[in-house]
């Protein structure tokens, strides 16, 4: 991915942030998927009042990406403010498992400051299970 690509997936992701529905917990998040198609994919946490009702930035971009016939995730930007980088939680981290390879970036960013961290899935996810596991049973 060239940084052109990885400035436009920032951008995307900062914007729909604006959009999170976070009343509760105030911190909004904003992601953005690139799929195998080199399309972009956006989504922002929505939470509820019924608080585990609640989804995830991760959740609802790669949600969008699947709607839309993408099943590859070649990079992933996760966005927010915070003084600890926003690491996806384990659950967004097997959504990102299942639609990612040992080469899916997970750009880890701050709005204000840039890029925090780079990930690979083995890397936030080590030894887990994905569709290979169900193989042959
Ligand atoms: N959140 C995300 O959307 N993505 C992350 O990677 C970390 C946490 C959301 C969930 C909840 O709405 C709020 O941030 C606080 O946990």
């Amino acid at each position: 991915m060239n940084q052109d690509t990885l400035n436009t997936l920032i951008q995307t992701a900062t914007q729909v942030r604006t959009h999170a529905h976070a009343p509760y917990s105030h911190f909004p998040v904003g992601a953005a998927v690139l799929d195998e198609h080199g399309n972009i994919h956006h989504g922002c946490n929505v939470e509820n009042a019924a608080y585990p009702s609640g989804s995830c930035a991760e959740e609802q971009a790669i949600g969008s990406m699947v709607a839309s016939g993408g099943r590859k995730i070649k990079a992933i930007v996760v966005t927010g403010i915070s003084d600890r980088p926003i690491t996806p939680c384990g659950a967004c981290r097997q959504r990102i498992r299942e639609f990612a390879d040992s080469d899916t970036q997970i750009y880890i960013c701050h709005v204000e400051e840039g890029v925090q961290k780079v990930f690979s899935i083995d890397g936030l996810l080590p030894y887990s299970f994905g569709p290979d596991n169900l193989k042959g049973i």
